[in-house]
């Protein structure tokens, strides 16, 4: 009979959400573990609010060394880590958590290196730091944006919001290099920035379409959107209409992944064609 105790610890990671089953996140682990032989295993973890303190206080007992962390639990995952790095504190939200081997937990936020990361690797000629930005939204997925922008160098960044006081607090957060537009002011300055992002869940399936004109797009612009649910967006179609380089927004889901991955399985992950069709699957 073989010792059970003396088998290899199988290092556990997972996704906790509420609700979790739209994760795309046990795919995408799944395939990279897959890929590489890696002998780990990430599931779903559905953990009501409730219990978050409890579930991050509970998972590293049973083995696991990490965790992914989304709606709604990443603003309470921040503040029930013990470690916060600096870019989680000013995106106010963390996404991957490490439960260190001396007992605490180290939160971090991804999406920001997730974001310019898909950039880089799809429009190599960009760079952050050569001019302007323009966001349109203020939510959540902004602030990671903003925040990655501005530690890239960016220089400048019109940022548009249909409630006004969620840019204007943004713009405080992150300084002077903000510049807020009136919503209505959006289309206006479209053609200012030599990266277009859309961080609004609008031309996301099932939500209102993104309506506004679009004319003053120009074929040097880099536009991206963060909506990937379709992967080709009303937006990203009119501006590849107007010659513009274009970027849809599933790159920033897998690149996010990628520090996660490497630090829970030791092994930095590619991002290739075979992983944007394991999670399109
Ligand atoms: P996330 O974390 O993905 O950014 P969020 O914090 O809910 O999600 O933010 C959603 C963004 O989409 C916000 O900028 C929101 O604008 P408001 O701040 O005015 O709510 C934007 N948004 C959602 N529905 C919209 C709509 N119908 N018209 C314009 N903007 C909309």
């Amino acid at each position: 009979m073989s010792d059970s105790a003396s088998l290899p610890r199988i290092p556990l990671a997972g996704v906790i959400g509420h609700p979790v089953a739209h994760s795309k996140s046990p795919e995408l682990f799944r395939h990279w573990l897959e890929t590489y032989g890696i002998a780990g295993q990430y599931v779903p973890l559905h953990v009501h609010p409730d219990t978050l303190a409890e579930a991050l206080a509970t998972l590293p007992k049973l083995g696991f060394v990490g965790a992914n962390v989304t709606i709604p639990h990443k603003l309470r995952a921040m503040e029930l880590a013990d470690i916060v790095t600096d870019r989680a504190t000013l995106i106010g939200a963390a996404n991957t958590l490490i439960f260190r081997d001396d007992g605490k937990i180290h939160a971090d936020n991804t999406d920001g290196y997730g974001f310019i990361e898909n950039l880089r690797r799809n429009a190599p000629d960009w760079d952050p730091a050569a001019a302007s930005a323009v966001v349109l939204g203020a939510g959540g997925a902004a602030r990671a944006v903003i925040a990655a922008l501005l530690e890239a160098g960016t220089p400048h960044i019109l940022l548009s919001n249909r409630t006004r006081t969620k840019a204007e607090a943004l713009a405080r957060d992150f300084g002077k290099k903000i510049e807020v537009v009136e919503w209505v002011q959006a289309p206006a300055v479209l053609g200012d920035g030599a990266l277009v992002v859309n961080t609004t869940s609008l031309g996301m399936a099932g939500k209102p379409p993104l309506r506004i004109n679009l004319e003053n797009l120009h074929a040097d612009q880099l536009v991206t959107d963060l909506v990937y649910n379709p992967l080709r967006t009303d937006l990203l179609a009119a501006a590849a209409s107007k010659g513009c380089r274009t970027v849809d927004g599933l790159g920033m889901l897998l690149y996010q992944a990628v520090p996660g991955f490497e630090r829970w399985f030791g092994r930095r992950p590619d991002v290739t064609d075979a992983t944007r069709d394991a999670v399109l699957s």
